[in-house]
């Protein structure tokens, strides 16, 4: 049995008074080296999900616990973003003004490493996601599968024992989104990384060992397949 790496409990998030009500009271566990898709219809409430379980947004009431403790502060977040948990969204949200290799670098200002050896982890991991010859592009400069691999090693920066993506192979062609699939799925596998991956791609969920299903902000269903890919 895996150790628990993030647990959501009883969490619901509530808009306008109650009137909108993304999720209605989730329990999920993640447990390391999970490989875990979240499916579910348009509107159903993952991104909501994904915002609280990297701590981007807080539940109206519940609360997420890391490795078994509450996390209740903002500092709390903070930390666990630059040491424990990534997160990759279907925007990229690359910082337009600096170019690949300075996005990544971003990620690691915060663990103490001086410039130099910054620069050189953030050229080896942009190598790792196969984009040795676009360290100095621009975000624009970039196409939509560049940027996410982009993305993706920023995410990746920290050595993160868990990696929140949110329909990352959403806003790219079927080649580009194979490419990114295949590289998270990799990057799980390889690194021991557990992956938390919402699509609305079936046979994407199908690569993963666990099928989260989510609709109206309840999870109704939770399954585990054997790998097939
Ligand atoms: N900040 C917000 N304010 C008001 N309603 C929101 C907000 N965020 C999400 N919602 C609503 O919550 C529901 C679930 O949204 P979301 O989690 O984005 O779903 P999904 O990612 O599954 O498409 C939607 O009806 C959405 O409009
Ligand atoms: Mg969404």
């Amino acid at each position: 049995m895996s150790d628990v790496l993030l647990r959501v409990e009883n969490v619901r998030r509530e808009f306008d008074g109650g009137r909108v009500q993304p999720l209605r009271g989730v329990n999920l566990t993640v447990c390391e080296n999970d490989c875990l898709a979240i499916l579910g219809p348009s509107g159903s409430g993952k991104t909501s999900l994904i915002h609280i379980m990297g701590g981007c947004d807080m539940p109206t009431c519940g609360r997420v616990l890391w490795r078994g403790k509450a996390v209740e502060s903002q500092d709390d977040w903070r930390r666990l973003r630059a040491t424990e948990i990534g997160i990759v969204f279907q925007e990229f949200l690359l910082l337009p003004a600096l170019t690949a290799i300075e996005n990544v670098e971003m990620a690691l200002l915060a663990n103490g490493l001086a410039a130099a050896a910054r620069r050189k982890k953030s050229a080896e991991l942009l190598e790792r996601v196969g984009l040795k010859h676009r360290l100095h592009h621009l975000p624009n400069a970039l196409s939509g599968g560049e940027r996410q691999r982009v993305a993706i090693a920023r995410s990746i920066a920290n050595g993160p024992a868990l990696l929140l993506a949110d329909e990352p192979t959403g806003n790219l062609d079927s080649a580009n989104a194979e490419m990114i699939a295949a590289l998270l799925l990799d990057i799980q596998r390889t690194y021991g990384t557990a992956l938390v991956m919402v699509t609305h791609d079936t046979a994407l969920a199908a690569r993963c060992t666990r099928q989260v299903t989510i609709r109206d902000g309840l999870i109704i269903d939770d399954d585990r397949t054997v790998r097939t890919a």
